[in-house]
């Protein structure tokens, strides 16, 4: 397989299905930890080769704490990507931050249980440091774009990771608040760490769907379904624009990850 896609995304909304993309073809992708969450959209855009892959699968029918992540993550890493856009759905923990509106972690609260979350396995013993989870770089690109763009873009947030797939009771809701998080969901870990630990740059850019329920309304699938399509097309606008403003080079050391990450 030639290595040579050089940008993933994972989301099931963008741009590979309004026809935008040259070339596309569907990558079917086995890994050591088994299928991705299903084939792999490739093709060219503004000159740079991309890959998507929707994380709950096109159908929708993967939820959160059964996605293989690490077999996502591989088939990426087998494309030859090295940078990863991460859109996706959050609830908000803080009244600012309106539905409609965008955030840009810059950091997480894992509360996943049950989650694989490492490629330190057979043998191999690595600390990866995510003391600064996402790729500065990355980040700085978007905040480049959606700074020129009409959003109301939130940065510098800290997610809430929870294992889902229900949501949050009142009682867990409020004690997030208390932890001065602004944006909850359940996809982020393991994710981001799994990027850093395959040395990709990884940056996510959350759609704020709803408020959780610490605002006294229980939060509902359908909410945040309808919120996240009348935004669509703003995600869409925004990855349109972010790809040639990605630098062909990258400066950041998330290459070097494990460099110091074993004993
Ligand atoms: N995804 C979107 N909204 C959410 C919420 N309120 N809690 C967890 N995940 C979410």
């Amino acid at each position: 397989m030639e290595k040579d896609v050089e940008i993933g995304i994972f989301g099931g909304t963008g741009i590979y299905d309004s026809g935008l993309l040259e070339n596309a073809q569907e990558i079917d992708i086995d890994t050591p930890y088994g299928k991705p969450s299903d084939t792999i959209t490739v093709g060219v855009f503004k000159g740079r080769k991309i890959a998507f892959l929707p994380r709950h699968g096109k159908k929708h029918t993967i939820p959160p704490h059964k996605i293989n992540f690490k077999a996502n993550i591989w088939a990426f890493k087998e494309l030859g990507v090295t940078r990863i856009i991460a859109p996706s759905a959050v609830g908000s923990l803080k009244e600012e931050l309106e539905p409609g509106h965008f955030a840009l972690p810059t950091q997480f609260i894992d509360f996943t249980k049950s989650r694989d979350g490492t490629f330190s396995d057979n043998g191999r013993v690595i600390h990866i440091s995510v003391a600064d989870p996402f790729c500065p770089e990355l980040q700085s690109s978007i905040l480049q774009v959606t700074d020129n763009q009409d959003l109301n873009m939130h940065k510098d947030c800290t997610y809430v990771c929870i294992e889902g797939p229900r949501f949050s009771t009142k009682a867990e809701s409020k004690f997030y608040r208390t932890t001065g998080a602004d944006i909850i969901g359940m996809t982020l870990v393991p994710e981001c760490q799994l990027a850093r630990e395959a040395q990709m740059c990884y940056a996510s850019i959350s759609t704020v769907t709803d408020y959780d329920v610490w605002a006294d309304k229980p939060v509902t699938a359908k909410e945040v379904i309808e919120t996240l399509s009348k935004n669509v097309e703003k995600t869409k606008k925004v990855l349109t624009e972010l790809i040639d403003k990605i630098p062909t080079t990258r400066s950041c050391s998330c290459a070097k990850a494990l460099e110091e990450a074993e004993f």
